[in-house]
């Protein structure tokens, strides 16, 4: 059997098989570096997981179980101190769905559903899905370019009508790994005018700073926890975002009845074998976890120094995801550059564009490939940009 766990340089055949990130580009020398999945084979024990699973052959409708519950319980606990209770999980076939729940489940139609951009666009689209109505405030850089709160802009885009914050942490795109006194700032907000917190988390565990550890808003204390829907899924960290399992982790039982009954008819079961593959990355997947994130940090270090002479973007660098996110503004505009995507494209690179993320001018680089895949796209990049 093929050796792939934490095999991360080895280069696997994207293009032997369908698949979003690889087919856009068919047929054209362009290295897709776009969709947030990474090039990588899934750990071993997942495939196992999975192997063992369909040699049962019989593939019913299923719920999840104790020990999958207690697989996540004993997880939050190991990595975050927090005592979670297994009937305060809610099992979904993915986040996007998940936040657009949250979305119908708090409050009425027309109610304001507060977000910072630039943001995962689907976070854009939520509130508008739902009959909500989307408020919004941009995240602010600092001199030394590190992205963080504007609260007054962030106080002055919410009414009385709003209901909900919609948190993205490990935030995607700009890789911030909220500090303790910035999310209790959030939560402080949020009690002031009595909001839900629906907190996407799916990026906590790719935190790639050493030292620095992601805390779930919802762990500050007992009354954050009640007003809060924590969203998390194995799907980015162990890369098995097609499988479609998710969790939400609701304490609240009233919140969690509002939930379910928003999902009711119209969120499926999740897949099934998303569930087996969950209960083993967080039971067996830790060793791995561990060598992917050292393998991102040495991958982010590469397009740190690769993008940091170049005077016409400013890169961001992630302290958690494996997305760095480039300014490119000064180069399209001294370059008269209207589409950056299409620009990139024509230089052999696949990038996301920061428009959907309500960014123009920004561009998101997904660095989550072997290395030597990784040094030919910044070549190109370094070319496009020349
Ligand atoms: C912040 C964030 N939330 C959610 C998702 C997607 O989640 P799902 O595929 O489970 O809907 C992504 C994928 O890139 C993401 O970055």
């Amino acid at each position: 059997m093929a050796e792939s766990t934490g095999d991360f340089d080895r280069i696997v055949d994207r293009r032997a098989v369908p698949g979003e990130k690889w087919s856009r580009f068919e047929g054209r020398d362009v290295i897709p570096m776009w969709v947030a999945d990474m090039d990588f084979a899934a750990p071993e024990v997942v495939i196992d997981a999975i192997r063992a699973r369909l040699d049962h052959g019989v593939l019913g409708y299923t719920d999840a179980w104790p020990s999958l519950d207690g697989a996540i319980v004993d997880a939050m606990d190991r990595d975050y101190g927090w005592r979670v209770e297994p009937r305060w999980l809610v099992w979904l076939p993915g986040m996007v769905s998940a936040f657009n729940v949250a979305c119908r489940a708090i409050g009425d139609d027309g109610d304001g559903v507060f977000t910072a951009t630039p943001i995962y666009p689907p976070f854009l689209g939520a509130p508008a899905n739902n009959r909500r109505q989307l408020q919004q405030a941009a995240l602010r850089q600092r001199a030394d370019q590190r992205w963080t709160w504007d609260w007054d802009a962030t106080e002055a885009a919410m009414d009385d009508s709003t209901r909900l914050f919609m948190l993205c942490n490990p935030h995607n795109p700009v890789g911030r790994v909220f500090e303790r006194h910035e999310l209790e700032r959030i939560a402080g907000i949020c009690e002031r005018r009595d909001l839900v917190i629906c907190s996407d988390e799916i990026h906590c565990g790719l935190v790639l700073d050493e030292g620095r550890r992601h805390l779930p808003i919802a762990a500050i204390d007992e009354s954050i926890a009640a007003r809060t829907i924590t969203l998390m899924a194995p799907s980015k960290t162990w890369n098995i975002p097609s499988l479609y399992c998710a969790f939400a982790i609701i304490p609240d039982d009233g919140l969690r009845r509002l939930f379910r009954r928003a999902m009711r008819g119209i969120v499926p079961h999740a897949n099934l074998l998303g569930l087996i593959a969950t209960e083993a990355a967080y039971r067996h997947g830790e060793e791995w976890r561990r060598r992917l994130v050292a393998y991102l940090r040495a991958n982010r270090s590469l397009v740190g120094e690769s993008l940091a002479d170049l005077p016409e973007i400013r890169t961001t660098l992630p302290e958690a995801t494996y997305l760095a996110w480039l300014d490119c503004r000064p180069f399209a505009q001294v370059h008269g550059i209207t589409d950056l995507a299409a620009h990139f494209e024509a230089h052999g690179v696949g990038l996301s564009d920061g428009r959907s993320f309500g960014a123009p001018g920004f561009m998101r680089l997904n660095f989550g490939c072997p290395r030597p895949l990784l040094e030919q796209g910044l070549t190109r990049i370094r070319d496009a940009l020349r």
